[in-house]
């Protein structure tokens, strides 16, 4: 159902959200590792989100029938020099996420494989929201970052948040 290009594309793709996954675990474990349990919290559940992608796209070969095979997924980062500089850098592979989703589509758009095409429109909107909340944290910790009252605060605020299977966000 669909061509091999495609299929090789969204293989590409589970591979680039399972790494998407790894580098907000490692994100997670340097809050962690400096007791700002809410900020980990916040990319663990990040990271759980871009496996939940992965499955998805799992799931969507399996339903079309076509061969998947599987990546190899590079080793994340682990050192960084400040909070500021993380969530700038989840900002950043967001857009680079999405890029890469609309590479996808362009193709698929272009072979007129409508089934792809249908099926990508849910990571274009998830992407709209991923990027709208890592820019809003940016943001965020730009006012913050040097404050360790604020950051106290700003930690416990990404404590609240929770992973919701399949919710997308
Ligand atoms: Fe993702
Ligand atoms: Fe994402």
């Amino acid at each position: 159902m669909i061509s091999t290009k495609i299929g090789a594309l969204i293989n590409d793709q589970i591979a680039k959200e399972q790494y998407a996954a790894q580098y907000y675990l490692s994100m997670s474990a340097w809050f962690s590792a400096r007791d700002l349990d809410g900020i980990a919290n916040y990319f663990r559940v990040q990271s759980k989100e871009e496996l939940m992608h992965a499955d998805k796209m799992f799931d969507y070969m399996i339903d079309v029938g076509a061969e998947i095979v599987l990546g190899e997924i590079p080793k994340p980062p682990h050192e960084f020099t400040d909070a500021k500089e993380i969530f700038e850098k989840a900002l950043e592979h967001e857009k680079i996420v999405t890029k890469s989703i609309f590479n996808i589509l362009k193709n698929a758009n272009e072979e007129g494989d409508f089934a792809t095409v249908s099926f990508l429109q849910w990571f274009v909107n998830e992407q709209v929201e991923e990027e709208a909340n890592a820019s809003q944290l940016v943001t965020k910790i730009k006012m913050v970052y040097d404050n360790p009252s604020a950051m106290y605060l700003f930690d416990q605020e990404l404590k609240q948040r929770v992973f919701v299977p399949d919710a997308g966000n």
